[in-house]
């Protein structure tokens, strides 16, 4: 620590040294481990023998993934989008089709609906969990409802009973948006056999990182599991005679993709203990401050991937955006938006979708931030961002 900077204190008569705060920092999560994985595999690949090939690797990873999200299955590939992708196809997704999804996502969440030509529906979120509410889809089924995709949001378990009810009234199957999540812990179980299947992200700002990209499909289903195996690898099935059962095409993870796999989940229950460690400084420090509305469910099992605060609108008269943008310009300090509906992106202005009845959605849009938080913030740091929030509010309601 800097032994002649001050420390922050809620005074604002007090200087606090500013210094730039970014939004990704992998500091803590990506180290010499998982180079040296990489580099072992692909010193390997350099040999007159060697290939690329990403057995066992990919085997090894998957299996120690379905483990520690608690399921019996998991098929790597790499992404998370093209995970979501793979199960619109294992279902059969297409057009005049309808899948449920929430409007505070991810674009891709929504989009691999629509990239099978389906229609995206959009359901409400929970005003507290702000993941996608069982009675606001339970309001949008309809005879063409062939799927629903709730999303784990932040890193919070989604309503995992309220959703099999759905699926054991309806049988409509429930393919979960797990980028945030893995690690989550729901009921004190890992969140990968619930519904259908879960689509994971490891891309390089999530939780744990594949070298920057890669993704998982996990399922308790052994035949889901086993047709997206199929479709990932252009639908090869193996054996004493290769045979291809099914159109697929290539969205396989690399070797060394596989490999770094293993080193970061040896080590994601630590990088999740340190990340709700600062999530939990962070909801202290911010517990007089009525204008921002603090996450919920900050406490063991929440994945801790996004502290996504909200500011309380219906307090101020100024916008978030005139907020993030004294954030950033006075303190340095660089937010997330996570995220803007899905229904705004110019993309989706003449896609068929259905955007109404969202009246939680559309307030949580204009309200959430996500504050950089990582492993490697220390309790300055957490000081530090609490203090400026406090201070750029002051410094707003004057104006
Ligand atoms: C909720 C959600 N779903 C899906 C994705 C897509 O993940 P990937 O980049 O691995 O395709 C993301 C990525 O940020 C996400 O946040």
């Amino acid at each position: 620590m800097n032994a002649t900077r001050q420390q922050p204190t809620d005074s604002a008569k007090t200087a606090v040294a500013k210094r730039p705060v970014p939004f990704l920092a992998l500091g803590g999560v990506w180290e010499q481990d998982d180079i040296d994985a990489a580099t072992k595999v692909m010193q390997a690949a350099a040999r007159p023998d060697g290939n690329f090939f990403p057995l066992p690797e990919e085997k090894d990873f998957q299996n120690a993934l379905a483990r520690h999200e608690g399921c019996k299955h998991a098929v790597v590939v790499n992404s998370c989008g093209t995970a979501l992708d793979l199960c619109m196809m294992a279902l059969g997704i297409h057009a005049g089709d309808e899948v449920i999804v929430p409007g505070l996502t991810f674009v891709c969440t929504a989009g691999a609906a629509v990239a099978r030509s389906a229609k995206a529906v959009f359901a409400d979120i929970d005003p507290v969990t702000l993941c996608l509410s069982p009675s606001s889809v339970e309001k949008k089924i309809s005879p063409r409802t062939k799927a629903i995709i709730p999303v784990h949001f932040s890193g919070l378990a989604a309503d995992i009973e309220g959703f099999d009810n759905i699926t054991k009234r309806h049988g409509i199957p429930v393919i979960y948006d797990a980028a945030h999540a893995v690690g989550t812990r729901h009921k004190g179980k890992g969140i990968g056999g619930a519904g259908l299947a879960a689509c994971y992200s490891f891309q390089s700002n999530k939780n744990m990182t594949t070298l920057g990209e890669g993704g998982a499909i996990t399922s308790d289903n052994a035949e889901f599991a086993e047709k997206v195996r199929g479709l990932k690898t252009f639908g090869y099935v193996y054996g004493p005679q290769l045979r291809v059962t099914q159109i697929g095409f290539n969205y396989r993870m690399t070797k060394p993709q596989a490999a770094t796999g293993m080193t970061q989940l040896a080590k994601i229950d630590r990088v999740i203990a340190a990340r709700l460690a600062r999530f939990q400084q962070m909801n202290r420090a911010l517990e007089d401050v009525a204008e921002i509305i603090r996450p919920a469910g900050i406490t063991e099992g929440h994945g801790c991937h996004l502290y996504v605060a909200r500011l309380d609108t219906s307090r101020v008269r100024f916008a978030r955006a005139d907020f993030l943008k004294h954030l950033k310009d006075v303190w340095q300090i660089a937010c997330g938006n996570h995220y803007p509906a899905v229904w705004s992106w110019e993309a989706f202005q003449n896609v068929n979708c259905d955007k109404s009845d969202t009246p939680v959605t559309h307030k949580a849009v204009e309200q959430v931030m996500s504050l950089p938080l990582f492993p490697s913030t220390t309790d300055e740091g957490v000081a530090y961002i609490a203090h400026a929030i406090k201070e750029t509010i002051a410094a707003l309601k004057k104006e």
